[in-house]
């Protein structure tokens, strides 16, 4: 399949051009590199032995990705493309909601004009907001989202819903990430977050290599077992295995349906910093700071939609995401920039 993956240099991205290069996908991707480096599709390229076409646009711009459509005749498209920091998207949400909704609608307008028809968007556990129990599930009631980052994606997810009401010939699949953590076993790609992370598994990668001092645990007074907040880790690999079922599944499905890509079991930050501890064979300090706002105390999948549906399940635990993280944070202690 000819498959068009929008920021498919980035963290998710890279590795599900991969996917899709070793089952023997032509693959084409469109990056302005706004958060992330060239370097990570050269390493991909390594790997697979093959490698995409790469575009280095705005997908805002639809002067020229009506011409990566023209030249390239994707048959499907995924859209990994956008802004994700949830601090930055309360600082600026005029950035978050043009940038979000700009590039997906040009998107959307892109494919309608070239008769592409399936897409796989990026949506995430944040469209279940703070007022479901656990396990999520899919049909579980309204979405909701407690930041503007969030928000974008309950709203993507309402405008697909209406694109694909309107023209039957839509196949869209909306895949709920839930903690998306790991490397590929082969420590070539990885996650790159500019500046200090904000999620929790790159900054305890960053602590054990020596490039921050100590892990803030935010919060340890949480109605959980260690009182620490419980997340559903999942490893890259997996999350990108998820992208390939989905799209699979497109081939022979109409209509647009949300899965959830988690494993349905949560860990606490203790039990994270635990799992990297083991994994780097180096003590990693912590010290207990009060809880961030609009954090919850857990957050897991219900993973019996993605199983029967799309026959996809979450292969790797934490002890293979501690130590997948380590391989690349230990090779590329700068990241990408360690070249
Ligand atoms: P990332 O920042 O590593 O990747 C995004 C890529 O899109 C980058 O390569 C960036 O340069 C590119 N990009 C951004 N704006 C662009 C534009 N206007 N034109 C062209 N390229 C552009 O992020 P990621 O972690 O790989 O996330 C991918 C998607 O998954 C995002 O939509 C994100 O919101 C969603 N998601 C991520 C997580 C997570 O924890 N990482 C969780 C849930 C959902
Ligand atoms: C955060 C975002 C969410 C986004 C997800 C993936 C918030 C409120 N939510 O989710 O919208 O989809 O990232 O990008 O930002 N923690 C620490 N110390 C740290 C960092 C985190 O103790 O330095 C704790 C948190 O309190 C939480 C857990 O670790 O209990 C995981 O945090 P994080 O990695 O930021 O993910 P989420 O909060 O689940």
């Amino acid at each position: 399949m000819r498959v068009l993956v929008t920021g498919g240099a980035g963290y998710i991205g890279s590795h599900t051009v991969l996917a899709l290069l070793e089952r023997g996908d032509d693959v084409i991707v469109v990056d302005n590199f706004a958060n992330s480096s060239p370097v990570s599709l050269e390493r991909v390229a390594r790997i697979a032995g093959r490698a995409p076409q790469v575009h280095r646009l705005d997908v805002a711009d639809a002067a020229a990705l009506d011409a990566v459509f023209a030249a390239e005749r994707p048959e499907a498209v995924i859209h990994f493309a956008g802004l994700k920091a949830v601090g930055e998207s309360v600082a600026e949400p005029l950035r978050y909601y043009s940038e979000n909704l700009g590039t997906t609608f040009a998107l959307l307008a892109a494919m309608q004009r070239h008769g592409v028809r399936t897409l796989v968007f990026s949506s995430s556990a944040t469209v279940y907001g703070d007022h479901q129990p656990v396990p999520y599930r899919e049909d579980g009631g309204l979405l909701d989202a407690s930041n503007p980052y969030g928000q974008t994606k309950v709203m993507i997810e309402r405008i697909l819903e209406d694109v694909a009401q309107a023209d039957p010939q839509w196949r869209i699949a909306l895949l709920r990430y839930f903690n998306p953590i790991g490397a590929h076993e082969s420590g070539l790609i990885g996650e790159d977050p500019r500046g200090i992370p904000n999620n929790l598994a790159p900054y305890v990668a960053q602590v054990a290599v020596g490039r921050l001092a100590e892990v803030g645990v935010f919060g340890d007074d949480y109605p959980t077992a260690d009182g620490t907040g419980e997340r559903d880790y999942i490893h890259v690999v997996d999350l990108a295995a998820g992208h390939v079922a989905a799209l699979e599944h497109l081939r022979t499905r109409d209509g647009i349906r949300a899965w959830n890509l988690g494993t349905g079991r949560g860990t606490s930050v203790l039990e994270l910093i635990a799992a990297f501890e083991k994994a780097s064979g180096r003590p990693i300090p912590r010290r207990i700071l009060p809880r961030r706002g609009g954090d919850l105390a857990q957050t897991w999948a219900d993973t019996a939609r993605a199983e029967s549906e799309l026959g996809w399940r979450a292969q790797r635990d934490i002890v293979d995401m501690a130590a997948d993280s380590w391989r690349w944070q230990s090779a590329n202690p700068q990241g990408y920039d360690s070249e």
